[in-house]
């Protein structure tokens, strides 16, 4: 089945989608059946035209795509409310699905679109709103659908991670590092919707919403910023064992919702303390599930795209078996020899403790042309074990030594 989209917005994302729409098209195509096309791109600045796409999708009038009836997916890509309320709520009124990364928008008229959209029988998605290429939206809303979600805490807006991370490592004050993440393009030459927590506290009254099914909207949450974080702070917290991170919290408590965004101090050993730089994660405790955290790209044109599109295909999907065909391997593909995988390992060995053993373990390795990364020496036993059987703990433990040929195959 052919699916045209109206693609509203031809900027980083818009870009990127279409670049990922023709790149995968014969794999969406073979996996779930749809004929995905770009029908039309709405965008003003029309030097784009024949660009990176050729120039007769490019249109300045929104109504040629509603009088379209080929176009059955709107994706709105141009962010900010005003323009963006009018498209979607017109395409919603004028019969088009509706897929959008805008977090903005939904967390400000969200409740006003999803009615519309129940009324007109058309669908929204918006899993590129939260967490970029990170599937949390489609995650909580299907497969936490049993599991009584009490805790979202959320690392959801990168440029404040990157900052803090940079701190964390020395790296500089907040204004050092702010510098360097606006030369690196992590942060907004205006970067006050990121620092200050407004992007945060958007991305996590959506995930309240779904979370609770209960509508949150920017307004319900209390928010602070990282602006005022001194590269002092985070190396005390370091000390007491703790990484500051901007946190988003939506709890339910006793049957009520509260949502904050703030600089919070998390454990060295939380799985939110080890996630660094522009990365985002997305931490879930319910009663039926424990816990479960899911992470990855929180930005950027093709993350961000993936999410957008597999939002496209779902909607095409619902249409045709889609994703619900039986399989999807589509390919016959080879298997590589496990002795030609590449790989690094944890190697224990235990020896005698006599003069010249180490240096004859290093250049073993190394006439096997292993590279030793690191190496750790405790006096604990005296009992020789070269690359004896591993336990478990030990098979799973294979993130030290980098190696091209592995010398101890386990
Ligand atoms: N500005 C956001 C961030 C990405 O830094 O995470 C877009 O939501």
């Amino acid at each position: 089945m052919t699916v045209r989209i109206g693609l509203l917005g031809f900027g980083t994302i818009g870009s990127s989608v279409y670049a990922l729409i023709e790149k995968e098209h014969d794999a969406i195509l073979e996996a779930t059946g749809v004929d995905l096309r770009v029908g039309k791109i709405l965008e003003i600045d029309l030097s784009k035209a024949g660009v990176a796409a050729p120039a007769e999708l490019f249109t300045s009038d929104f109504e040629s795509i509603m009088a379209d009836p080929q176009i059955g997916i709107v994706v709105e890509l141009i962010g900010g409310i005003d323009w963006a309320f009018r498209y979607v709520e017109e395409s919603l009124r004028r019969g088009k699905n509706v897929v959008t990364a805008n977090k903005q928008l939904l967390a400000n008229k969200g409740a006003a679109l999803f009615q519309l959209a129940k009324d007109e029988g058309r669908q929204i998605r918006f899993e590129a709103s939260v967490g970029g290429a990170i599937p949390v939206i489609k995650v909580m809303r299907e497969s936490m659908i049993a599991a009584d979600l009490h805790t979202v805490y959320g690392i959801v807006n990168g440029t404040t991670n990157y900052i803090l991370t940079a701190m964390y490592r020395g790296e500089g004050d907040y204004l050092d590092t702010l510098a360097r993440a606006q030369q690196l393009g992590y942060a907004e030459a205006d970067p006050t919707a990121d620092v200050a927590g407004h992007d945060a506290a958007a991305k996590m009254a959506i995930l309240a919403s779904i979370a609770y099914h209960s509508r949150v909207t920017m307004a319900d949450v209390a928010r602070e910023g990282i602006e005022k974080i001194t590269a002092g702070d985070v190396q005390y917290a370091k000390d007491l064992g703790y990484v500051i991170k901007l946190i988003g919290a939506a709890r339910l408590i006793d049957g009520r919702v509260n949502v904050r965004v703030h600089p919070t101090l998390v454990p060295a050993a939380h799985p939110l303390a080890s996630i660094n730089g522009s990365y985002n994660a997305v931490y879930l405790r319910g009663h039926a599930i424990d816990e479960i955290m899911l992470t990855g790209p929180g930005a950027g044109g093709i993350p961000t795209a993936s999410a957008v599109v597999s939002d496209i295909v779902s909607i095409a999907s619902t249409k045709t078996a889609g994703f619900l065909q039986n399989c999807s391997c589509y390919k016959v593909l080879d298997f590589l020899p496990d002795d030609e995988v590449v790989s690094t390992f944890f190697i224990r060995v235990r020896v005698e403790d006599r003069a010249g053993v180490l240096a004859r373990i290093a250049s073993a390795f190394g006439e096997h042309d292993v590279s030793i990364e690191s190496m750790l020496q405790k006096n604990r036993g005296t009992t020789p074990s070269w690359c004896s059987s591993p336990t478990p703990r030990e098979r799973e433990a294979s993130s030290r030594l980098s190696t091209r040929s592995p010398a101890c195959r386990w």
